[in-house]
C-alpha cells in the first residue's frame, strides 16, 4: 500500500520522507489556505522532496479552464498530479487531461458510482473520503470497499486513493479492505508506530541492558 502524506508542511513531509514513508503528497485548497503559502511555491518544493505524485488541485469550475489550469500547474515539476472535483466538468478535464499522458486525481467522491465515472474517464486516482461519511454517520469503509469490488470486477486500472484519514484504525481497515494508496496528515501516520506495550517492552529493555554493565560500539 502506497503512503501520501495529506498536508503542506514541508518540514513534516521531509521527515516522514526520510524515514521511508512518503509515497507521494496531496493537498487541496483548504490545506494550502491553512498554510498561508504561495500554492504553487509550496508546491513546488514538495516535488523537490518526493519523486511521487504531489497532488495540485485545480479551482476553476468549468471544464476548459480547469484544464488550462491542469496544464499550467503541470509546468511547476513533472510529478505534479492534477487533482479535480469529482463534478461533470471535472470529469471531463479527467479525460482530457488524462489523453494527454497527465496524471490525474479525481477528489470529493462519496459514491460507487461516482468512483465508476471516474475510472471510466481515465483517472489515475479516485480519491473516496472516509471521514466526511463517517461524519454524517455513514460508513464510510464501506465505500472503499464497494469502489474495491467494482473497480475489479472491471480490471479498472484507476487506483483508489482512501482520502479523508482521521485515524490509525482508518488506515488499518484501508489495507485490509485493499486501498492502493491512503492519504493521511503527519500525525496519523506517526500514531501507527505507537504502542504502549512497545514503549513498555522498550524501557525493561534497557533497564535491564544497563544491568549488564556492556556496550555495543
Ligand atoms: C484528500 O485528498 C483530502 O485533501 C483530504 O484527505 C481531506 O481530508 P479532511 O476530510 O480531513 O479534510
Amino acid at each position: 500500500m502506497k503512503f501520501f502524506v495529506d498536508s503542506a508542511d514541508i518540514d513534516a513531509i521531509a521527515e516522514l520522507n526520510d524515514i521511508g514513508l512518503v509515497d507521494g503528497v496531496t493537498t487541496n485548497p483548504s490545506i494550502i489556505s491553512k498554510s498561508g503559502r504561495d500554492f504553487k511555491q509550496v508546491i513546488s518544493e514538495i516535488c523537490k522532496i518526493t519523486d511521487g505524485h504531489v497532488s495540485a488541485e485545480v479551482v476553476a469550475l468549468e471544464a476548459e479552464k480547469m484544464v488550462e489550469e491542469g496544464r499550467h500547474l503541470r509546468k511547476i515539476a513533472p510529478n505534479v498530479c492534477v487533482k479535480l472535483p469529482l463534478t461533470m466538468d471535472g470529469l471531463k478535464a479527467c479525460n482530457i487531461l488524462s489523453k494527454e499522458g497527465t496524471p490525474t486525481n479525481v477528489t470529493l467522491c462519496f459514491s460507487p458510482n461516482q468512483a465508476l465515472l471516474a475510472a471510466k474517464c481515465g483517472a489515475t486516482y479516485i480519491s473516496p473520503f472516509i471521514g466526511r461519511l463517517d461524519d454524517i454517520s455513514l460508513d464510510g469503509m464501506e465505500l472503499i470497499e464497494d469502489i474495491r469490488t467494482i473497480y475489479d470486477n472491471y480490471g479498472y486500472e484507476t487506483e483508489i486513493l482512501a482520502a479523508s484519514i482521521r485515524s490509525a484504525n482508518h488506515v488499518k481497515e484501508c489495507a485490509i479492505v485493499g486501498a492502493d494508496v491512503i492519504t493521511a496528515p503527519p500525525k496519523v501516520i506517526k500514531a501507527l508506530a505507537s504502542h504502549a506495550l512497545t514503549d513498555k517492552g522498550l524501557a525493561a529493555f534497557m533497564v535491564d541492558w544497563k544491568k549488564t554493565g556492556q556496550t555495543i560500539l
